[in-house]
């Protein structure tokens, strides 16, 4: 039988503990007489070609190391069939017939369509497993995706620093912090952080909502004797930091002698979010989703995602052979319950709302 051949790509955004994954599957897949290509800057360079042969010798010092080393891409025109199938035509030349995708949103949908069936050449199949990769923790049916700890314990970390300085001054901090299309690492993050208030998309609060809220943060803070007030916001709140900081400082100036005097501060944490060396949990994380999906890959799965659940497994979901946490979920089904996260309609994105309200309440009296 030929020996099978293994490409990893990672795609989107990159995320703490991706390296940790290439790491895993390519030892997995060595390991199992596999060859391993690693693709460079994503689904760009499938369709260009950009392959490389990864050697344990490349990789064996990757678990520490933050972002990818395989780098990555936004490629928007992967969306596009003609293109796919030159990636296609980009595989078969290179003789490879497996694909480990890993990344967020947009990267699994694209594992998805590279691996429809309905659409591959004729003499070249090829099968495509993904990894949930995203600080986010927005892709559907995982309860974890790799980055989402590391980001939380960046964000956890800067804060506290914040904390330091706006006790010192008595001021109100507003840090925002990234999450385009879900709130989960605000509010994660809010608790880790005892933040006094978190404002995340799901509320669905417009500008008025937003300035009632933080002006109640700041009036609670004056009663309080470090008179200080630490206040997360989440990316997807589309009011910019600074008109929101606007916004206050002109509703607090109008209460005229009733004034609360504020001093407002804003901090955007933006990409640092998104680098370092990877947690713990992330590389263990990681580690196991690639070994699960490496050798699901390799025993003839294709068009699923590697979930990682600890509690009650999705609808569709398979165990893998060797992980308890790592699950089998269609593609298919991620990227529906993605879609569900993204504009609340999922059970889970109440959930977290409704345990984030239920525990701030009990931590913000007061
Ligand atoms: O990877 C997801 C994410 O971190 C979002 O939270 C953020 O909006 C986006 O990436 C930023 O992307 P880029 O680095 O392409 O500007």
């Amino acid at each position: 039988m030929a020996r099978p051949r293994l490409a990893i790509l990672t795609s989107g955004g990159d995320a703490p503990g991706m390296n940790a994954a290439i790491r895993a599957a390519t030892l997995v897949a060595l390991a199992h007489n596999a060859t391993v290509l690693g693709v460079e800057q994503g689904y760009r360079g499938l369709i260009n070609g950009d392959f490389r042969p990864l050697e344990a010798h490349d990789v064996v010092e990757l678990v520490r190391a933050g972002g990818t080393a395989l780098g990555t891409a936004r490629c928007p025109e992967f969306r596009e069939r003609a293109v796919r199938d030159v990636a296609r035509r980009r595989l078969r030349d290179a003789r490879i017939d497996h694909v480990l995708v890993i990344g967020g949103n947009g990267s699994l949908a694209g594992a998805h369509a590279l691996g429809d069936p309905h659409e591959q050449l004729e003499d070249w199949p090829v099968r495509v497993i993904g990894l949930p990769a995203s600080i986010d923790n927005d892709v559907g049916t995982t309860s974890l995706a790799i980055g989402v700890d590391t980001a939380m314990n960046t964000i956890v970390e800067a804060c506290d620093r914040i904390a330091d300085t706006a006790t010192a001054h008595h001021r109100t901090f507003i840090v925002e912090v990234m999450g385009r299309d879900c709130g989960y690492l605000a509010m994660a993050a809010g608790i880790g952080a005892g933040a006094n208030l978190v404002l995340f998309r799901e509320a669905g609060l417009a500008l008025d909502g937003l300035v009632d809220a933080v002006c109640d943060t700041v009036a609670q803070a004056a009663r309080r004797p470090n008179h200080r007030a630490l206040i997360l916001k989440s990316e997807g709140v589309e009011v910019p930091v600074e008109q929101l900081k606007a916004a206050v400082n002109a509703r607090l100036a109008a209460a005229g002698e009733d004034a609360i005097e504020a001093e407002l501060r804003v901090t955007v944490l933006g990409h640092v979010v998104r680098g370092g060396r990877p947690s713990a949990l992330d590389r263990l994380m990681a580690s196991r989703l690639a070994h699960a999906g490496v050798l699901a890959l390799l025993d003839g799965a294709g068009d699923q995602m590697v979930a990682w659940q600890p509690g009650r497994p999705p609808a569709r979901a398979t165990r893998t052979a060797v992980d308890p946490r790592c699950w089998l979920v269609p593609l298919a089904d991620v990227l529906a319950e993605t879609q569900a996260l993204h504009d609340g309609t999922s059970p889970q994105a109440q959930w977290r709302v409704k345990v984030f309200d239920a525990l701030e309440g009990v931590l913000n009296r007061g």
